[in-house]
């Protein structure tokens, strides 16, 4: 009889698990190009956007981003640490006829100095601790030049756990299986997961465990100031209006230099 293995292989952020799956049956979490069209008038005035702007999409995923302000004629460069992602990301932007430089890299080892006047982060700004939101805020303020902007999202602790625990399965492939399972963990203020993928083809199973910390807005503001950011914004998530912690899911940030 065959031994099958009980051994799952770990991985970091889980290539092994989420590419061939997030290009598959969870593409939705890559934004669809209708969504970045309807949010970029928000962009365009929160970043004050110029064509003078050098951009970095940070975490681009397969670019919709990026391409949507190459269309409109901004310099930008996108970075992923995905080279699947990335592959994707050059085919789709060839066959729109825009030239993208993407660039292949882990933003939290980043090493620019005052290289970009925007970096840009969608549904890509993750982070496991304090310590680490504020290292990689350190990083971001050093890539920007002088009075340059960082945007990301951020949800709202007191509303986001509300969303756990949660547990959910898809067959990506006929015979591979993918299995997420995440709680919130109040200690401390983030959601812990692990992703299993199952493939009964190959017998190779993987185990990822993360962890994503979502602090409150007073201590995110803490941390923006400790990396050095003198000025910054918190709107409704995508939205030209004031975020309300009382009531709102999430929130957008501009911090500039
Ligand atoms: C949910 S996807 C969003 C992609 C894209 N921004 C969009 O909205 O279509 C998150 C992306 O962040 C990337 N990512 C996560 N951590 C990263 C890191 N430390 N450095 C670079 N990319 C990262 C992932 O590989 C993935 O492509």
């Amino acid at each position: 009889m065959d031994v099958l293995p009980n051994e799952f292989l770990r991985t970091d952020f889980g290539h092994e698990i989420y590419d061939e799956w997030y290009l598959g049956s969870a593409s939705y979490n890559f934004d669809p190009p209708a969504f970045v069209e309807r949010h970029f008038p928000f962009y365009e005035k929160a970043l004050s956007l110029s064509k003078d702007d050098k951009i970095l999409e940070a975490g681009c995923g397969t670019g919709s981003y990026a391409r949507a302000f190459a269309r409109r004629g901004y310099p930008v460069i996108g970075m992923d640490l995905s080279p699947n992602f990335l592959a994707e990301a050059e085919k789709i932007t060839q066959r729109q006829n825009l030239e993208i430089e993407f660039i292949l890299g882990d933003y939290n080892k980043m090493g620019f100095e005052e290289e970009f006047s925007v970096i840009f982060f969608e549904g890509s700004f993750f982070y496991q601790s304090k310590e680490g939101l504020v290292s990689l805020l350190k990083r971001i303020h050093t890539a920007l030049t002088p009075k340059g902007k960082v945007y990301f999202v951020h949800s709202n602790p007191s509303t986001r756990k509300q969303q756990f625990p949660m547990v959910d399965w898809s067959e990506i492939q006929e015979n591979v299986f993918v299995l997420q399972k995440a709680e919130w963990d109040e200690g401390n203020q983030g959601e812990r997961g692990t992703w299993l993928k199952i493939d009964l083809r190959t017998q190779q199973h993987y185990r990822c465990d993360f962890f994503n910390q979502h602090l409150r807005p007073d201590a995110l503001k803490n941390c923006l100031v400790a990396a050095g950011f003198m000025d910054f914004h918190f709107y409704k998530k995508r939205r030209l209006e004031d975020f309300h912690p009382e009531n709102d899911d999430g929130f957008s940030v501009v911090a500039t230099k």
